[in-house]
């Protein structure tokens, strides 16, 4: 760790290599060899692993209207090959759809993969492969999913968190930026979908359910996309936006209606994919490393506390409105420009910087 001006962070590979070892890498993965010195280097050749054990992830990427950025994401992750065309038909498989299935088509695919985890991204971001191998290397300690979001919407999570006495404590997040989970979890999810008689256009949009749904404080991770870009995309403008909400205050009422067992006559606990365990809310905020699987953790709060009891599910987009009214932008500047993903991101002109005033114990940082 270096210190800058400010409370700022940037974390140099050479010199914490080995605590890197130590908190991600499995014991078995080609990685511990990569020269730590790579980032620092200049160097833009990535990682490249020639997989000699059986592969134990699917990554379900589905083709809208940004083919050229499917392409160039499924390159990424074929890594074999630099021409689509060529990946070995053993490690690609296009399925095709009669019609749009929008976002449901994930989590079918997802539930169909034969692998230990399935990898789920949108097509108008890359996730470099050592992000992905993070992802899947904490995913075994993990029984839900983990999420990367970029700041914007990582905000914009924590804010939507709840609890509604003991036996509700959600939020919400995309599953678009990348995210993984095991196929049994999308199987129960769309035996959940089922359970609730969800209309055709609920299935269809099935992110807005995901995580709300599960009722577990979604793991979520400042993310290091690298956009591609090509229109807008379905769930932005100001018609996604209407969209998104409406169906998330919809996953919101089922929760509820699950929970509080009002109609159809309380089941109980044989109500697949929603969890009845208790969990206490989240603290501290994650971000994984560019160039080298590893994530740095911090326990420091990079925003003021915010009350996240409410009455009802229904409230969740209501009580992130009244948060957002309450921060001051100076709030959540350091957040949205200096979020703990620029510590590890490689690049020497960007920093993690802590919001002014905090107390800084180098301790609750830790890569
Ligand atoms: C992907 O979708 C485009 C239409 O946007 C289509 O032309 C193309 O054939 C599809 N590719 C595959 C591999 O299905
Ligand atoms: C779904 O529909 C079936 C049959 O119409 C009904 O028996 C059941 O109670 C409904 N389930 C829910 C959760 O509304």
């Amino acid at each position: 760790m270096n210190w800058i001006t400010r409370s700022c962070f940037i974390a140099f590979w050479g010199a914490i290599t080995s605590a890197l070892i130590a908190f991600l890498a499995n014991k078995k993965q080609e990685v511990l060899s990569s020269p730590a010195s790579y980032i620092l280097d200049g160097s833009t050749q990535r990682l490249i692993s020639h997989p000699t054990r059986t592969a134990d992830t699917t990554a379900i990427i589905l083709n809208w209207s940004r083919f050229p950025n499917v392409i160039q994401i499924v390159e990424n992750l074929c890594q074999q090959t630099d021409d689509f065309a060529e990946c070995p038909e053993n490690r690609l498989k296009i399925t095709n759809s009669v019609s749009n299935l929008y976002f449901q088509a994930r989590f079918f695919g997802c539930a169909e993969a034969e692998t230990e985890f399935c990898y789920i991204q949108d097509d108008d971001y890359i996730v470099l492969p050592e992000i992905i191998r993070a992802l899947r290397v904490r995913m075994r300690k993990s029984t839900s999913a983990i999420y990367l979001l970029p700041p914007h919407e990582m905000l914009s999570s924590e804010l939507k968190r709840i609890r509604v006495g003991e036996s509700i404590h959600t939020s919400f997040a995309w599953l678009g930026h990348g995210s993984i989970m095991r196929p049994g979890r999308a199987q129960e999810f769309l035996a959940l979908l089922k359970y609730l008689n969800t209309s055709d256009e609920e299935m269809q949009m099935a992110d807005n359910y995901y995580s709300v749904l599960g009722n577990v404080y979604p793991e979520v991770w400042f993310d290091q996309g690298i956009e591609l870009g090509g229109g807008i995309a379905f769930t932005q403008g100001v018609e996604g936006e209407e969209r998104n909400n409406r169906h998330i205050f919809q996953a919101a009422k089922y929760l509820d209606t699950i929970m509080t067992c009002e109609s159809p006559p309380c089941t109980g606990k044989s109500v697949p994919f929603v969890s009845f365990e208790r969990q206490a809310p989240p603290s501290g905020h994650r971000a994984p490393c560019v160039g080298f699987p590893c994530l740095l953790e911090t326990t420091v709060s990079l925003l003021p506390a915010t009350q996240i009891d409410v009455e009802s599910t229904t409230h969740m987009l209501k009580i992130e409105r009244h948060h957002r009214e309450s921060l001051k932008e100076t709030d959540t500047n350091d957040y949205l420009l200096h979020p703990p993903s620029h510590a590890v991101d490689g690049k020497p002109e960007t920093a993690f910087c802590l919001p002014r005033g905090t107390f800084v114990d180098p301790y609750r940082i830790r890569v």
